[in-house]
């Protein structure tokens, strides 16, 4: 296998956009970050040197990391930050994966602006299981604030509210010329009639999932998270802060000027949409001067849309590409997701916003979870992560305030899971506060979603409707606002792994956890040794 190597210089780099300029974190002095590019089976080395004022960290969002959570970046939870000054090399093996998937700084609100594609190309000589495209695109879908984001933050925290939204969307980093000052910043595609295009798209959004599509246009979805999809045709996609999606589209409408947009679904709170940003599909020879039309994009609230489209993904399952789907279960877990109110004496209102699983409102520690779990370091977690709520959850009937007050313990509660054991996990939103779907992602596996729904989850009848056949298999889903998600995976990959909603808003309040997957027989089967330049606490 080939070997990959990059430089990741963290620094910061001054960048307007809106009309304001403003120093921002970058890797390379670049937004969006480089493009990592790898073919199936290579090892990747990323050498990641700090120059900024602030502490690093950076997560390969959907590598799997087999037995080598060193490398995959969550800040406190596989590794102490990078600091200022400091450098450390993730050491990555990318085996069994192909396709479009991305990095992002893994601390504080700072991959707001560190973040960049991952693209994994086939071994040689294997072929995409659809049409070959003539040319390969990566958009990747984004969020700009005209002002600091960590400041807004801190202020966001002190008054125990959400931080203020953001400004603008953006594709590449670019907005687009909806926007003042953004004309000529414009991101485009220059297309040949009768051409096929592979667009990566990838949600790097901190808070909002996203509907994109290009006018005149339809799209191929073949690909979600790195897994081949049956093909399907559709005028948008949706796509949660994240999620990566790859589609063909053909270059067969009268030659001229697109726009490619993209805008939030169930925004919270459901505003008037002014942050949708656009870029141009734009066919040879054709002058700047043609005035594009817009797409027509699924209202805000549209959630038939969002039900409809997911339940179209489907794994593309052939011999070459099998789903594997765990057809029995070891490890039966229910966690009910919660946004709450807590008391904050130091809050500016007396009380703050807090997000929960099963209750339980996640502490971060101080020392590397990762670390903590190799060393049997003690007193750093504890493993009664309950798997299941201490009180049922009743969606329609509780009373409002049942669900909002949440425990947090001075250390964090994770859940042990024995290895190779198959879980299934249902996530039960209990939102009474907000109306998003809730992306949850999960760090060094891919899962199966093998059911949703709305409302409360049957454990009766709801399991009989799994799709155990052909479910997409993912790193992040959607679970629907007031419903559910079912997901099931095999526990093949020792180590500690995150999991977390990626709406940043409710990572920092707390909506999030970790599982000890133990050791397999033998040292072939368990957590690998730590690299010397891992970061020290
Ligand atoms: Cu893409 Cu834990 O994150």
């Amino acid at each position: 296998a080939a070997v990959k190597s990059y430089n990741f210089d963290v620094q910061v780099t001054n960048v307007s956009r809106l009309c304001h300029a403003k120093p921002i974190v970058t890797v390379n002095g670049m937004f969006p970050g480089p493009t990592v590019y790898v073919r199936e089976g290579d090892q990747l080395l990323i050498n990641v040197t700090n120059h900024a004022q602030y502490n690093m960290s950076i997560h390969w969002h959907g590598l799997k990391q087999y037995r080598n959570g060193w490398a995959d970046g969550p800040a406190y939870v596989t590794q102490c930050p990078v600091q200022t000054g400091q450098s450390y090399t993730y050491d990555i093996n990318v085996t069994g994966q192909r396709g479009t998937l991305w990095w992002h700084a893994h601390i504080f609100w700072l991959r707001a602006t560190v973040y960049g594609a991952i693209v994994i190309m086939p071994k040689l000589g294997t072929p995409y299981p659809f049409p070959q495209p003539e040319f390969e695109h990566n958009l990747i879908l984004g969020e700009w604030w005209n002002d600091d984001v960590e400041e807004i933050v801190k202020q966001g925290n002190k008054l125990g509210l959400p931080p203020k939204m953001s400004d603008a969307h953006t594709i590449n980093g670019k907005p687009g010329p909806l926007f003042p000052c953004s004309q000529k910043n414009t991101y485009a595609i220059e297309v040949e009639q009768g051409k096929t295009y592979l667009l990566r798209i990838i949600n790097a959004a901190l808070n909002d999932e996203l509907f994109f599509a290009i006018s005149g246009h339809n799209l191929t979805v073949v690909e979600i998270d790195a897994v081949y999809t049956k093909p399907f045709t559709t005028n948008a996609i949706l796509i949660a802060p994240g999620q990566t999606t790859n589609v063909l589209v053909r270059a067969n409408q009268a030659p001229g000027r697109y726009f490619m947009a993209t805008k939030p679904f169930m925004d919270a709170p459901i505003s008037v949409d002014n942050k949708t940003a656009t870029a141009i599909l734009q066919y040879k020879n054709i002058p700047n001067s043609i005035i594009p039309t817009l797409p027509q994009l699924p209202a805000l609230n549209d959630s038939t849309f969002a039900l409809n489209y997911n339940a179209k993904l489907r794994s593309l399952n052939t011999p070459n590409f099998p789903a594997n789907v765990p057809l029995n279960v070891n490890r039966s877990l229910f966690y009910t997701i919660g946004l709450g109110v807590n008391p904050c004496p130091t809050c500016q209102n007396g009380t703050k916003l807090t997000a929960s699983l099963n209750n339980i409102t996640f502490v971060m520690p101080e020392t590397a979870l990762l670390q903590a779990h190799y060393y049997n370091l003690k007193r750093v977690f504890t493993t009664d992560f309950p798997d299941r709520p201490q009180k049922p959850f009743n969606f329609t009937n509780a009373p409002l305030t049942a669900n909002l007050r949440t425990t947090q313990s001075n250390q964090p509660r994770l859940s042990k899971i024995a290895f190779n054991s198959t879980v299934e996990l249902v996530l039960q939103d209990t939102n009474l506060l907000s109306v998003e779907s809730h992306p949850f992602h999960l760090h060094g596996y891919n899962f199966f979603v093998v059911g949703s729904g709305i409302g409360n989850f049957d454990p009766k009848n709801d399991p009989a409707k799994f799709n155990l056949v052909d479910p997409p298999e993912r790193n992040t889903v959607g679970v629907p606002t007031g419903g559910w998600t079912a997901i099931r995976f095999r526990a093949d990959n020792p180590g500690v792994w995150f999991m977390h909603c990626h709406l940043e808003v409710h990572t920092s309040w707390g909506l999030k956890t970790a599982f000890v997957v133990e050791n397999g027989p033998g040292s072939d089967y368990s957590v690998l040794p730590p690299p010397k330049d891992l970061p020290p606490c």
